[in-house]
């Protein structure tokens, strides 16, 4: 699986790195960005969270 953040829509509200900081890392402009190439297994649901927990939809999900 892989996961992308739109920079354009994310609000910087952090709740992805907070929900799984092995993906999703603010970066100095307040913005997620992905910091692994795919998803491992063990992580896939705290990245189905993010997603969902997001309040502008920004984190996009590749199956
Ligand atoms: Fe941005 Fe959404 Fe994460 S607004 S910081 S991608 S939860």
């Amino acid at each position: 699986m892989k996961v992308k953040v739109d920079k354009d829509q994310c609000i910087g509200c952090g709740i992805c790195e907070g929900v799984c900081p092995q993906v999703f890392k603010m970066n100095n402009e307040n913005i997620a960005e992905v910091i692994v190439d795919s998803v491992n297994q063990q992580d896939k649901e705290a990245v189905k969270e993010a997603a969902d927990s997001c309040p502008v939809e920004a984190i996009k999900i590749e199956e």
